[in-house]
């Protein structure tokens, strides 16, 4: 493990680095960030969200939590999504889950994790909306498909809310997208699962 010193200076090293590949990275970055993409991902370690999709500082406005969830009601989250839309105008909003996600696999297990267990009910709920087609599976398949689910669950809890359905009735452009990563190779897969308008929703299910 590093001291903390020593990742301060490797801070330092890392800041001139990239001052001494591109001068004025820092200068424009210091006057604004025009990020076109919303990510709301998992605050797993191995997940980084900039790393990932290859792009620098300025370009992901992020917002992570446990398993990825996208709680209705969950003020955090909302006004990350209410600042991307609009101050930002952020064009894509990004889920983007992982397989083997500790928060899913908590979920599966009988509820004695303490307090987490409140947070891990939103994913007992994706569990239970698709309790049909997960029906037989064995734990690793059902772990794996309850971390897809559970994208698609928050690209449409994202997309309900009231800050993306307003957008959409502006006229906005914004798309939300349902990704799911693999710790094991690196590699997004999309879960082909993308809402960009109010088009996309029965006007019963908005
Ligand atoms: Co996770």
């Amino acid at each position: 493990m590093k001291t903390i010193d020593e990742l301060l200076l490797a801070n330092r090293a890392w800041a001139s680095d990239v001052k001494e590949r591109d001068p004025d990275f820092f200068t424009h970055l210091h006057y604004q960030q025009n990020p076109d993409y919303l990510w709301i991902g998992c605050s797993d370690s191995r997940v980084p969200a900039n790393q990932i999709v290859d792009l620098p500082p300025g370009e992901v406005f992020v917002h992570r939590n446990i398993a990825n969830v996208v709680v209705h009601s969950d003020l955090n989250c909302l006004s990350v999504i209410q600042y991307a839309v609009e101050v930002l105008g952020v064009k894509h909003i990004i889920v983007c889950g992982h397989y083997g996600c500790g928060g899913v696999k908590a979920a599966i297990e009988p509820p004695e994790h303490g307090l987490i267990d409140n947070w891990l009910r939103h994913i007992r709920d994706v569990r239970r909306l698709h309790a049909t087609e997960l029906e037989g599976l064995d734990h690793d398949r059902l772990c794996d498909r309850l971390c897809e689910l559970n994208v698609i669950e928050q690209v449409r809890n994202v997309a309900h809310s009231t800050v993306v359905q307003e957008a959409w009735r502006n006229g906005a452009s914004l798309a939300v997208h349902g990704w799911i990563y693999s710790v094991k190779n690196g590699v997004i897969k999309d879960l082909k699962t993308t809402v960009s308008s109010l088009a996309h929703y029965p006007k019963n299910s908005r």
